[in-house]
């Protein structure tokens, strides 16, 4: 996260063509903790997604299902928001490419391009891939399959091009002068190459379908859907306008993506803009693939992982943190219910839940059901509760690179820390022998746990702010200035509700 007090993170929009899945579910999913994380740090956040609803691939999958494509794109992407809505997504805005302000915002671009001298008519003849909506170059081509396994077929049609070519250097340069641009590092190197080695000229309108956005002052033409996609991201804050949103958020700190869909980002997306003469994003981060049991997912093995279906199964917050938790963001993982089991069995219930669980019951039952008066603290006492208060540095720094599995991982390193170190001071004990000191054993326990659930509302805000309401907080004391604001700390005396586990254990059902 650059500077600032201002963030602006996107997800890709998503094709219609389909219903929504895992991939889909991911990438809004990681966003979404992005997001919730520069909330929780004081930031003013802007958290875009949507659909994109123009191309050929959607033209087809509208006819397939004997359907117009707006009455087909109005359907399929309600979907998608329902899906959002679901998985408690807590994005700002939900962009559809058929909305009239994108019309305009890419319409505008396109004629600054043209003003620009970027763009020219010509005529495309070669290869395209409806599936990926990408041409490709004769070089790329293997037994008539695309790089990415996608049947292409042979266009031939009049076309505009965008200046691809010219930018080659400057975009070098911008890489180069921008190190952090494209994350993962070994993405960085992935696009460099491709750059160093293939630069042509960008075919930026088709001609043999409608559906799409028409080229100004020349109606035969409807926009590459590209293109069209990628200026949502400027359509959302406002662009052609100079509004407050478009002074405030552009340009956007990160665009989320899939790997596969790095090059349109990271390539053409700054060239465009640079054309443009308007500032590129600050970063295009690019994470992997998931499979599932080992194997590639595919409609036709019919191995889809429908993210509802995880929510139902497991819980929401579950289903969060596998999937942030599991495989390192930007690397490729694998699904699998064992392990979907043993994160929510080991580290939830075990560990998260039963924390809060057996510190909360002891206090209803041995310590008034309020928060245990706080005698002196000894240095045991300290290293506990500085660990949870070093979080907040720790975990911002990972989330600054768009690592929420490191995150996760240190966070549940002090939870783990936390129940050990029950054991070693043993409340139960004190409670005969000592029970001033069990009282501030507890009190080290209950405030370890708030800094600690402050933190996860960005990852499980569920289970999070249920922690939070049973330590009694106020729900304007939940942000990370309140994890070491002495004035925050809990008080001694607040009465506590009876708690509840927020984490329960997988049940195999009957
Ligand atoms: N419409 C374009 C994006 C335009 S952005 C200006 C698009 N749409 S998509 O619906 O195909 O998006 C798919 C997203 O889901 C991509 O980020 C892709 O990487 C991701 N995934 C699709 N399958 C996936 C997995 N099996 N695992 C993880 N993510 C995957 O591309």
């Amino acid at each position: 996260m650059s500077a600032g007090e201002r963030f602006y993170i996107t997800t890709p929009i998503y094709y219609v063509n389909d219903s929504p899945h895992i991939g889909h579910a991911y990438t809004t999913l990681a966003c979404d903790a992005f997001a919730r994380f520069a909330r929780l740090d004081g930031k003013k956040v802007w958290f875009l997604t949507g659909t994109d609803e123009h191309g050929q691939k959607v033209e087809k999958a509208a006819q397939a299902a004997g359907k117009d494509p707006q009455t087909f794109t109005d359907e399929v992407s309600q979907r998608f928001r329902r899906l959002a809505d679901a998985m408690g997504f807590s994005h700002d805005d939900f962009i559809r490419t058929t909305e009239k302000r994108h019309y305009r915002a890419v319409q505008h671009l396109w004629n600054v391009l043209v003003e620009k001298g970027e763009i020219y008519l010509g005529k495309y003849a070669g290869w395209y891939s409806v599936r990926d909506e990408a041409f490709f170059d004769e070089s790329e081509i293997t037994d008539g399959k695309a790089p990415t396994g996608a049947p292409v077929e042979w266009v031939e049609e009049p076309s505009y091009f965008f200046r691809l070519s010219a930018w080659q250097d400057r975009l070098l340069q911008f890489y180069e002068t921008n190190p952090d641009f494209i994350l993962p590092p070994s993405r960085r190197n992935e696009v460099i190459s491709f750059v160093k080695s293939n630069l042509r000229d960008l075919s930026v309108s088709r001609t043999t379908f409608k559906w799409g956005v028409p080229v100004p002052n020349d109606p035969d033409h409807v926009m590459y859907v590209w293109l069209d996609a990628l200026t949502n991201y400027l359509t959302a804050v406002g662009y052609p306008d100079d509004t407050e949103a478009w002074r405030t958020f552009w340009p956007a700190d990160v665009h989320v993506v899939g790997k596969d869909i790095l090059r349109f980002h990271a390539i053409y997306w700054p060239a465009f803009l640079m054309a443009a003469d308007l500032p590129p994003p600050r970063r295009v981060f690019a994470h992997g693939w998931w499979t599932n049991e080992g194997q590639k997912i595919s409609k036709s093995v019919g191995n889809v992982i429908d993210p509802l279906q995880l929510i139902e199964t497991f819980g929401l917050d579950q289903t969060r943190y596998f999937l942030l938790r599991e495989v390192p963001f930007g690397a490729d993982g694998d699904y699998s219910r064992a392990a979907m089991i043993r994160r929510m069995n080991a580290d939830l219930a075990n560990d998260y839940g039963n924390l809060g669980l057996r510190v909360l019951s002891f206090i209803q039952k041995n310590a008034g059901a309020a928060v245990p008066a706080r005698g002196v603290l000894t240095a045991a006492d300290h290293e506990l509760l500085d660990a949870a208060a070093g979080l907040v540095a720790r975990v911002r720094a990972d989330m600054d690179v768009q690592a929420p599995h490191k995150a996760l991982e240190s966070i549940f390193a002090v939870i783990a820390d936390a129940n050990r170190w029950i054991d070693t001071q043993a409340p139960w004990t004190l409670r005969k022998t000592d029970p001033d000191r069990m009282n501030t054993v507890l009190w080290v326990l209950v405030e370890t746990i708030r800094r600690i659930a402050i933190l996860t509302q960005a990852f499980m805000p569920t289970a999070s702010t249920k922690v939070l309401d049973q330590l009694a907080v106020p729900a304007e004391r939940r942000l990370l200035v309140h994890v070491t604001d002495p004035g925050a700390a809990l008080v001694p005396g607040t009465k506590l509700p009876k708690p509840e586990g927020v984490f329960p254990k997988w049940q195999e059902p009957a």
